[in-house]
């Protein structure tokens, strides 16, 4: 597994030769029609996230997901086998949608023995069978083994379900996590299942979202009212740097310091936040359910490690934090100037109501400081589109953002020329 120890000389750019150091252009983020050839390159052709296994506790639990720019809903479902299933959400009848409750357009979940279609009445198994026609007999000698669910590609890598809309997946899930599979896996996700969860539609690119979560460079000066005036005037005369980065395309890892969770000095936050023991970092007090990191979290092996990111491509982000709990970020196309971004905040389940004071407050707090990075997006996002500024310097810090729109370009350019994807920066990479 390709590690490396903070460059001795050089950047963490320059260790991976091939991804440039050279200003990058935006116009992948502006121009409407590339945004359509991501869809078809991109999100049509490799496996997306689509929610974690827990919501699927026992046989027939099920879950939809609206997915509007494949202008799909999908269902996702445990069978009598225990195995997860997914399926396009559509009856086969006469194509109503098959599983939605009050509003057609919104998601829904819960627990059945099969699927029953609001219109005529067709049922479905969970595991996508026809297993009843209302009046069968009318319909010219029906075979009902024609007319099962559409079933769709699913795959589940340490609790998180994957699904592909590829004909034929060139990987499998395992292939695709690949060495971030492997050296993340045993973290005891399973264990955090209270989740709260925030929906926002916004004007910006989502590429352009998720570089704002992908360097940390801009922390001290845009989040700067989270600390204390005094400790914000601290923090921007240091500048920021992160503890290390890492490719391993098409994701990447960035892994950063903790510093507020808990504070070293308590005059650095608020005083709710001592109040209650908790704030943007989460609570300040560890469950106890990791007994030891896999070896891909915390790669540099830092004493002051507070939380990784993990970019897992096309659109998923993963925030362990050194206190036991995650984050989950998804960024959904919609347009090339506007994107549906859902966040989840996973911990393991209060025990008693400080606990869960503590999750609500770091929750909220959570909120206020994404607001800040949406406000700006936006304002950005417009900025780009007028074009007077086409291409735009990334320092090292900026590693992930240069590596994630260069991956999507690569994507987009092998799917057209009808060629496998290759990254020539990862091949070449230097330790
Ligand atoms: S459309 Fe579903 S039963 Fe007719
Ligand atoms: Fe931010």
């Amino acid at each position: 597994m390709a590690k490396f120890p903070k460059p001795p000389e050089g950047s963490w750019t320059e260790h991976y030769p091939g991804l440039g150091t050279d200003p990058v252009s935006y116009k992948d983020s502006i121009d409407p029609e590339h945004h359509q050839h991501e869809i078809d390159a991109v999100f049509m052709n490799t496996w997306i996230y689509v929610g974690r296994a827990e919501r699927l506790p026992r046989v027939g639990s099920y879950f939809t997901r609206e997915l509007p720019w494949a202008k799909r809903s999908v269902i996702i479902a445990k069978d009598r086998d225990g195995e997860v299933r997914a399926f396009h959400n559509i009856c086969r009848h006469r194509g109503n949608k098959l599983v939605w409750d009050d509003y057609p357009n919104e998601e829904t979940s819960g627990t059945c023995r099969q699927f029953t279609c609001k219109y005529h009445a067709w049922r479905f198994d969970l595991d996508g069978t026809l297993n009843f026609v209302q009046q069968e007999d009318e319909f010219f000698g029906i075979n009902k083994d024609d007319f099962g669910l559409k079933p769709i590609h699913v795959g589940v890598w340490e609790g998180f379900i994957f699904i592909n809309f590829a004909d034929e997946p060139s990987d499998t899930v395992e292939e695709f996590m690949g060495e971030m599979g492997t050296g993340l896996a045993g973290y005891p996700f399973h264990e955090m299942t209270e989740r709260w969860k925030f929906t926002a539609e916004i004007n910006a690119n989502w590429k352009l979202f998720i570089d704002a979560f992908a360097e940390f460079y801009h922390a001290p000066v845009l989040h700067q009212k989270q600390a204390t005036e005094e400790e914000a005037a601290k923090l921007l005369g240091y500048g920021f740097e992160a503890l290390h980065y890492e490719l391993h395309s098409p994701h990447s890892i960035v892994s950063s310091w903790g510093g507020m969770s808990p504070p070293k000095d308590p005059n650095m936050v608020k005083p709710m936040e001592n109040a209650v023991r908790s704030g943007l970092f989460g609570p300040w007090d560890k469950p106890g359910v990791v007994d030891e990191l896999p070896p891909l979290m915390n790669p540099s092996n830092h004493h002051a490690w507070g939380t990784d990111t993990y970019l897992i491509f096309p659109n998923l982000m993963i925030l362990v934090w050194e206190t036991e709990w995650y984050l989950t970020y998804q960024y959904w196309p919609l347009e090339s100037g506007k994107h549906f971004f859902e966040a989840e905040l996973h911990f393991v389940p209060a025990k008693n109501a400080t606990e869960r004071l503590q999750h609500e407050f770091a929750t909220s707090i959570f909120k206020e400081y994404a607001l800040q990075d949406a406000n700006t997006l936006e304002a950005t996002q417009k900025m780009i589109e007028a074009e007077v500024v086409t291409d735009f310097p990334l320092n090292d810090q900026e590693i992930l953002c240069r590596h994630h729109h260069a991956v999507v370009r690569e994507h987009v350019a092998a799917h057209q020329e009808g060629r496998p994807v290759n990254y020539p920066w990862q091949a070449a990479a230097t330790s």
